[in-house]
């Protein structure tokens, strides 16, 4: 061989040394679970989150998203992101009070009067305040999304008054303010995680269960229920949260661009909860279902019918920060 023949070579050899010795950045994978659909309020926050945290962090991070339980029930993903095995979740507030008891306050019925106050709230100081206490727990949560106000479906019959919900029985979730609230409206609340509730409500094992126009319209509850009652009983917040495994492995930026994410990813779940809020109830009346619209007398007779759940509610949550929350402009 001529030598002239051997310095490209050599050099080559040289070349692809340094390219095994200088790997492309490192890129870290973040798993992100969520119990609904991707064409949901929760897929429209995840894509928002992963987009901005990807194109923020220069492709370091790079989602990968689980929609539809694929990874199981919420209780199990948020177990799983405090023991560092999932990287990052977006789940209602329904288990998070068996993580972080101090959540529990903003699921306690007809507090919040309409979105524009809870997100009022949970962006300001209550709401901050409440994701400080994550870390303690073994999570990080970065934001409050949300679903909306939950409402009422069942296959028995309209519910119009406290009196029609005796006897029913209601699918809540693992939530011990909801289950105190519907214990008190008389019917038979049956805690189920999420992945369970459309074949019970195929089987009928269960009447009824309670979500927001969000949820109902996006996993097609229409199809499994007759009647839907617009209660609004209860605000439903979603925490977008990430494993500490994951936040401590990151540098400042990488931390950045995650709560950037996040930020981007509450934006778009709130612009999903708007449209579905505004043309819902269409969608489901179209699909099948009797709607029956609570007008502020029937509205407040459930309030008055709730009034020893609020006892039980002021001692475990304090008058005070209840009526903080409630008295917020
Ligand atoms: O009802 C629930 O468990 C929750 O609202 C859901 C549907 C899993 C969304 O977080």
């Amino acid at each position: 061989m001529s030598l002239l023949t051997r310095i490209p070579a050599a050099a080559a050899l040289v070349a692809a040394a340094f390219s095994i010795a200088a790997p492309a950045a490192a890129q870290t994978e973040v798993k992100l679970a969520y119990a609904l659909a991707v064409n949901s309020h929760y897929g429209a926050g995840a894509a928002a989150w992963a987009e901005t945290a990807e194109k923020l962090s220069n492709g370091k991070l790079k989602f990968k998203q689980f929609p539809s339980s694929a990874l199981g029930g919420e209780r199990e993903t948020v177990e799983s992101v405090q023991l560092g095995t999932l990287e990052a979740v977006i789940v209602s507030s329904g288990t998070l009070s068996n993580f972080v008891p101090e959540v529990g306050v903003t699921d306690i019925p007809f507090l919040f009067r309409d979105l524009a106050h809870a997100r009022a709230v949970l962006d300001g100081k209550v709401g901050q305040d409440l994701l400080a206490k994550f870390p303690a727990r073994g999570l990080i949560a970065l934001a409050w999304g949300e679903q909306g106000f939950r409402h009422l479906t069942n296959s028995k019959h309209p519910v119009q008054k406290p009196d029609d919900m005796k006897g029913l029985k209601i699918r809540t979730m693992e939530n011990p303010v909801h289950i105190t609230a519907f214990k008190t409206l008389g019917a038979a609340p049956t805690p189920m995680a999420w992945p369970e509730v459309i074949g019970a409500l195929q089987q009928g094992t269960i009447d009824g269960q309670e979500n927001p126009m969000s949820v109902i319209v996006s996993a097609k509850l229409a199809q499994v229920q007759k009647h839907l009652t617009l209660t609004g009983h209860v605000y439903s917040p979603a925490a977008l949260m990430v494993s500490p495994k994951l936040w401590n492995s990151l540098d400042a930026e990488g931390k950045k661009a995650l709560t950037e994410g996040a930020k981007a990813g509450v934006v778009a779940m709130r612009r999903f909860v708007d449209e579905v809020e505004r043309k819902g109830v269409e969608d489901v009346k179209a699909a099948g279902m009797q709607v029956v619209v609570l007008d502020d007398k029937s509205k407040s007779a459930f309030q008055q019918a709730l009034g020893p759940a609020y006892k039980q509610y002021e001692s475990r949550y304090t008058k005070a920060l209840i009526d903080s929350i409630a008295n917020a402009k």
